[in-house]
C-alpha cells in the first residue's frame, strides 16, 4: 500500500545503507559495480546530489532515486537518475512516490523543470513517468565512451 511507504532524503550514511544500495544497483544495471562506502559518502555529502530512499512499514529499504541539481548559465537543472525499486516491492506505488518526492525537492531548490531519460526497453519505467506529468522531449541523447582525444 502506498500509505506504508516513506520517502526521505539521506542526509548522512548509516549502517546498512551501502549493502542496501548494492542490492538495488544490481537490479538496475548489469554493467555498473555497486558504489563503495566512499562513493556513497560522496553522493550523500555532495550538495549536487540528493539520495532519496523509500522504506516500507518495517523500515526495509525498498527503493532509491538520485536527484542531481546543478546551475548552468540558462538556469538550475534537476535530473532524476538511477530510479530503482526492489523486485519484491514493485507495483505498489514506490516508484511513483520516489519520483513525486524528487519533483517536490527539485521545486524546493528552485528548479522549474525536472529531466530524466529512460530507454524505450524499460517498459515499466516509461509507463511510470508519463502519468506523473513527464512529457517526451525531442532531443538526441549522445554518449562518448572512447578514449580521451589526444593532442
Ligand atoms: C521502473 C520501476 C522503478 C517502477 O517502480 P514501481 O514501484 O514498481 O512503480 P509504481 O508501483 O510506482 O508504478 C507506478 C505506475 O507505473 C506503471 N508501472 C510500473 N510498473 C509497471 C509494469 N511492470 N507494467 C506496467 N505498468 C507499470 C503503472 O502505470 C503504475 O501506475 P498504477 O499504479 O496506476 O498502475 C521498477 O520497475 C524498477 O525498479 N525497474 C528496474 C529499474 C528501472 O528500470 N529503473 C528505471 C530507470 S529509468
Amino acid at each position: 500500500m502506498p500509505g506504508e511507504i516513506r520517502v526521505q532524503e539521506v542526509m548522512e550514511p548509516f549502517d546498512g545503507l551501502v549493502p542496501a544500495m548494492a542490492g538495488l544497483v544490481r537490479q538496475l544495471s548489469r554493467s555498473s559495480p555497486p558504489p563503495s562506502a566512499a562513493e556513497v559518502e560522496e553522493i550523500v555529502g555532495s550538495p549536487a546530489s540528493h539520495l532519496l530512499l523509500a522504506t516500507d512499514a518495517d523500515e526495509t529499504i525498498v527503493g532509491m532515486l538520485t536527484l542531481a541539481i546543478f546551475r548552468i548559465p540558462t538556469g538550475l537543472r534537476a535530473w532524476i537518475e538511477d530510479v530503482v525499486v526492489d523486485e519484491r516491492a514493485r507495483g505498489r506505488g514506490v516508484g511513483a512516490a520516489l519520483t513525486n518526492a524528487a519533483i517536490r525537492l527539485a521545486r524546493e531548490h528552485g528548479a522549474r523543470t525536472v529531466d530524466l531519460t529512460s530507454r524505450p526497453s524499460r517498459e515499466a519505467a516509461n509507463r511510470l513517468y508519463q502519468p506523473l506529468g513527464f512529457a517526451a522531449r525531442e532531443t538526441n541523447v549522445y554518449r562518448f565512451e572512447g578514449p580521451a582525444p589526444t593532442g
